[in-house]
C-alpha cells in the first residue's frame, strides 16, 4: 500500500502550474457522447477519475484514447450503444452518473447502477431525476439500477430545489439535443458549469446563461466535433495557496482565474495573507510570510466559499491566531478530517455541521489517514509545517483529484515523498 510521507518545516519557494479542472473535464468527456465527430480535449489532468470515465466511455462503444505525451485525449463516439455499462467501473466513481442525461439524450433510453454515498453524506440523485422526468422521460427505480426511457426528450422549465452541480450538469446535457427549449431555474454557477456550456456551444449547442442561475438552451438536431482546452482546476489552485499560506511561504501559482478563485482569495485576505494576482500572466503569488489570523467561514455553492476548499482552510487555521468558526453547509458529513488533524495536534470540536478551531503554536507529525479526496490534499498540508515526520495513508483518493501533488510540491521545495 503506497503511502505519502512529508517532513514538515522546509519554505517553499519557485512556482508551480496548475492543471485543468478535474471537475470540469469530467462532464466535458460524458457530454462527448452527445456528438457524431471527433473530439479533442488539451491539457486534460491525467487523473485516477479521468481515466475511469474514459473507460465507462470505452465500454460504452466510443473510442477514447489519453495521449499521456501532449495530455490530449481524443473521443470518438460514433459507435456509442446503450449497452449494460460495467457496474464495477460505474461505482467507482459518483461523477459516472454524469453519463446518463448524455445517453438518454442520443438513445432515448439508458439504465445506469444507482450511485451509492459516499465519505461527504448520502448524496442523491433526485434532482437529476426530476430535471429528466420534466423534458419527458420516464424513470423506473428498482433493484439498484435506475432506468431512464423517452422518445425523444422535449424541453421545459425546470427548477432546481437546489442549484446541484451534478444535476446542472446532468439536465443541461440531457436538454442539448431535446426538441425545443429548456430554461434550467435556481442552476449552479460554479464556472465548471460555464465551461462544460462552453464545450458544448464550440460543437454547436444554443446555450445561453450558464454560469448564473438561470440557463437557456435552444436544443438543435445534431451536434459536430470540436477542439477544446478546460479552465484551470480552482481547487487545486486554492490548494497551493494554502499550501504557501501554512508554510509561510511565498510562491507564484500559475493558470489561475482571478475571478474563479476570487472566495478563497478574499478568506485568505482576510486572514493577513498578500495575494496579488498578475493578469497577463494567469497567475497568482500568495506570500505567506505573516501571523495567520482566525476566520469564520461557511461553505456555500459558488461565488460562496466552496465546500471542496473548507478542509484544506482548516488546516490553515488549525495555525491561527484565535478562534476559527467553519460551517459546512453543502455537505453533511463532510468532518471526518478533524480527527486527523486533532492526532496532529489541532484544537477542533465539530457540534453538528459547523467545527470550532482554537488555533495552536504546532502541529505534530503522526500516522493518518486520507478520508477523502480533499482530505487528503488536507493532511499533506498540514504536514508539510508538522512537526517531524506525517505518513498519510489510503493515498489512492488523493490521486482521484490531484495532478503529481508530491512532484509539484517537491519542485517547490517541499521534503515529501511517496512510498
Ligand atoms: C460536485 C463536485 C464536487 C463538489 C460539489 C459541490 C464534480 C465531479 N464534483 O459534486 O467536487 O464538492 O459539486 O460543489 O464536479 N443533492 C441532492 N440531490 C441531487 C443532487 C445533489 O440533494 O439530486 C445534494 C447533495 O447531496 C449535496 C448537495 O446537493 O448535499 C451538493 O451536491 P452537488 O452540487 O450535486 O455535488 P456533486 O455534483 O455531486
Amino acid at each position: 500500500m503506497e503511502k505519502i510521507i512529508v517532513k514538515g518545516g522546509n519554505e517553499l519557494k519557485g512556482d508551480v502550474k496548475i492543471s485543468s479542472a478535474k471537475n470540469a473535464v469530467l462532464p466535458i468527456i460524458a457530454a462527448s457522447i452527445l456528438g457524431n465527430e471527433l473530439i479533442t480535449i488539451n491539457n486534460a489532468p491525467l487523473l485516477e477519475d479521468v481515466s475511469v470515465i474514459c473507460d465507462v466511455l470505452n465500454e460504452l462503444g466510443s473510442n477514447v484514447s489519453i495521449n499521456k505525451n501532449d495530455l490530449s485525449i481524443t473521443i470518438d463516439s460514433k459507435e456509442v450503444k446503450p449497452v449494460d455499462a460495467n457496474d464495477e467501473l460505474i461505482r467507482k466513481m459518483r461523477a459516472s452518473f454524469l453519463i446518463m442525461g448524455p445517453m438518454l439524450s442520443r438513445h432515448g433510453c439508458f439504465k445506469l447502477s444507482l450511485p451509492g454515498g459516499c465519505n461527504i453524506g448520502s448524496r442523491p440523485i433526485d434532482l437529476h431525476l426530476k430535471g429528466f422526468k420534466a423534458l419527458g422521460a420516464d424513470i423506473e427505480i428498482g433493484h439498484g439500477y435506475v432506468e431512464a426511457k423517452a422518445k425523444r426528450l422535449i424541453g421545459d422549465r425546470i427548477y432546481l430545489d437546489f442549484p446541484s452541480v451534478g444535476a446542472t450538469e446532468n439536465i443541461l446535457m440531457a436538454s442539448v439535443l431535446a426538441k425545443g427549449t429548456t430554461i434550467i431555474e435556481n442552476a449552479a454557477e460554479e464556472p465548471e458549469i460555464a465551461d462544460l456550456a462552453n464545450f458544448l456551444n464550440s460543437m454547436g449547442a444554443k446555450i445561453d446563461g450558464a454560469g448564473s442561475g438561470k440557463i437557456t438552451v435552444d436544443g438543435v438536431d445534431e451536434l459536430k466535433g470540436t477542439n477544446y482546452t478546460p479552465i484551470y482546476d480552482r481547487i487545486e489552485a486554492g490548494t497551493f495557496m494554502i499550501a504557501a499560506a501554512i508554510s509561510r511561504s511565498k510562491i507564484k501559482i500559475r493558470g489561475a482565474n482571478e475571478e474563479h478563485l476570487r472566495p478563497i482569495i478574499e478568506k485568505l485576505k482576510e486572514c493577513g495573507i498578500i495575494v496579488e494576482y498578475l493578469e497577463d500572466e494567469n497567475s497568482i503569488i500568495v506570500d505567506g510570510r505573516c501571523n495567520v489570523k482566525a476566520v469564520d467561514i461557511k461553505t456555500l455553492p459558488y461565488p460562496g466559499f466552496p465546500t471542496d476548499m473548507q478542509s484544506q482552510m482548516m488546516a490553515l487555521l488549525t495555525l491561527a491566531t484565535g478562534n476559527s468558526m467553519i460551517t459546512e453547509t453543502v455537505f453533511e458529513n463532510r468532518f471526518m478530517h478533524v480527527s486527523e488533524l486533532c492526532r496532529m495536534g489541532a484544537k477542533i470540536k465539530v457540534d453538528g455541521r459547523t467545527a470550532f478551531i482554537e488555533g495552536v503554536n504546532k502541529l505534530t507529525g503522526c500516522d493518518v489517514k486520507a478520508t477523502d479526496l480533499r482530505a487528503g490534499a488536507t493532511l499533506i498540508l498540514a504536514g508539510l509545517v508538522a512537526d517531524k515526520y506525517t505518513e498519510i495513508r489510503d493515498i489512492y483518493h488523493i490521486d482521484r483529484g490531484y495532478v503529481c501533488i508530491e512532484e509539484k510540491l517537491r519542485a517547490l521545495g517541499a521534503d515529501i515523498e511517496r512510498v
